[in-house]
């Protein structure tokens, strides 16, 4: 398919990086399209792990092209340190890395705000990352962003950030009695990185388009997931992009007749990290168990990641706002650990029950999970190459997920290698 999104289809950590890696062995060009360094995208590959924030995916295979969108909030010291840390592993970026020009800068002021307001939530804080995102999209939106296009101007840049220091200082100093940001340390800062990737700047729309129309094939990778979307997600428990589907043509510049499929992501089980509504979440002392045999520990921030039962509400309401035409199912391997599965195929609340995700954080947090509860199978499935290699428990798994979101499981990962996959289509 020429133009693919892969989008996450729970609250993020879904194994995004694992499958666009692998993805991108068949695609000329990959493009994040939103988020910043909130993003953490795993590939491992012979038992290397690379972790990449800002960085498509795509960048372990030596052919593919890969861009950071106009829609991505991009931190300057995130990502020269994650270029450095490519060109020191052997991954040259040169000639295949670019920017576009429209998308947002993360400033200093950005990360102090996005803790003093976690800090004004107190118990209600949303467990942000801490990059600085929500600030950055908020000055976005608010119109006193600035862009990597205004580094070229530096006249330009020296008046936007003084009008922004002004303004954020008198809210850190004054409302918060934080110490003031340093002008004069951020403009030097900010000058020299834009002689560092003056010569990877570029239309990423005009740029995208005309690859498209030479019959180069695209993958747009969404950071995140569908349920921390601003709008689809489970508000405010949200990031403050669109790591849906749709958030792919706004963030890159093409248009949607362009797109021809979407792949969704989606882990055999649940995770979220931070705040907010969890439906199908584990009691202890299972919440431990499932943490230590899936890994999941936060890839950005370390932090240990709520796991839960596989929620088909969710996979159908994701299937919905994405248009989510097939799936790449994760660490179904993590499951051998478990003697039986279940599955929450609808929800129950005030006497009603719910078979589509219900809108309202406070609805959804009243929700009792109706569950299907499934025989496991108990023993290693990392070495199954071919659906056939996997042992009938785990076909019926997989089959159910289809059943229940009518939708087929294209790729199988049973492990976080790159090899460890089975791919059927
Ligand atoms: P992303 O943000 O969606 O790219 O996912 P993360 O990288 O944050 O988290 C996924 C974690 O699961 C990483 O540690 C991956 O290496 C790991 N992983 C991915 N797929 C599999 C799998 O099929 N099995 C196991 N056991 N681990 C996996
Ligand atoms: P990847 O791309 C999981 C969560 C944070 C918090 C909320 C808002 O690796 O799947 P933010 O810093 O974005 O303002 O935080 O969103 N969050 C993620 N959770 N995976 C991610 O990215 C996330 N990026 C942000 O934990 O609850
Ligand atoms: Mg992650």
């Amino acid at each position: 398919m020429p133009t693919t999104v892969v989008v996450g289809a729970q609250w993020g950590d879904e194994g995004k990086g694992k499958i666009v890696d692998l993805m991108c062995a068949h695609v000329d060009i990959v493009a994040r399209y939103q988020g910043g360094a909130n993003a953490g995208h795993t590939v491992v590959i012979e038992g290397k792990k690379t972790i990449l924030h800002l960085i498509p995916s795509g960048i372990l295979q030596k052919d593919c092209v890969c861009i950071l969108g106009a829609g991505m909030v991009i931190d300057p010291a995130k990502l020269l340190e994650e270029i450095d840390n490519l060109e020191k592993g052997g991954v040259s970026v040169v000639g295949r890395l670019f920017i576009s020009h429209q998308a947002h800068l993360i400033m200093p002021y950005h990360k102090v705000l996005d803790e003093l307001n976690e800090r004004d939530l107190g118990s209600k804080a949303i467990g942000v990352t801490g990059r600085g995102i929500g600030p950055a999209y908020t000055d976005k939106y608010t119109r006193v962003g600035i862009r990597i296009v205004d580094l070229l101007d530096p006249e330009l840049f020296r008046e936007k950030l003084d009008a922004n220091i002004t303004a954020k200082n008198r809210l850190i100093n004054e409302l918060h009695h934080e110490p003031v940001i340093d002008r004069d340390a951020i403009l030097n800062y900010y000058l020299d990185f834009d002689r560092r990737i003056d010569p990877l700047v570029k239309d990423v729309s005009v740029y995208l388009n005309d690859a498209l129309d030479q019959g180069k094939t695209v993958l747009c990778e969404g950071a995140q997931g569908t349920l921390l979307d601003i709008d689809w997600g489970t508000y405010p428990y949200v990031t403050s992009s669109h790591p849906t589907a749709g958030g792919a043509v706004i963030g890159l510049g093409i248009g949607p007749t362009r797109i021809d499929t979407v792949v969704g992501v989606i882990k055999a089980y649940t995770t979220r990290v931070g705040s907010g509504p969890f439906p199908t979440e584990f009691d202890q002392p299972l919440a431990d168990q499932m943490r230590e045999a899936g890994g999941e520990f936060g890839a950005t921030t370390g932090r240990a990641r709520r796991c839960g039962w596989f929620d088909a509400v969710i996979a159908r309401y994701s299937t919905r706002v994405n248009g989510v035409g097939s799936w790449a199912l994760t660490k179904l391997d993590v499951l051998s650990v478990l003697p039986n599965i279940k599955i929450c195929v609808a929800y129950e609340a005030g006497g009603k029950r719910f078979e589509q995700f219900p809108s309202e954080s406070k609805v959804i947090k009243d929700c009792v999970p109706v569950y299907e509860e499934w025989p496991g199978w108990s023993k290693p499935i990392n070495d199954a190459r071919r659906v056939e290699d996997l042992p009938i428990e785990a076909r019926r798994y997989i089959e159910r997920i289809e059943e229940l979101t009518a939708r087929p499981v294209g790729i199988i990962s049973v492990g976080s290698d790159r090899n460890e996959t089975i791919i059927r289509n």
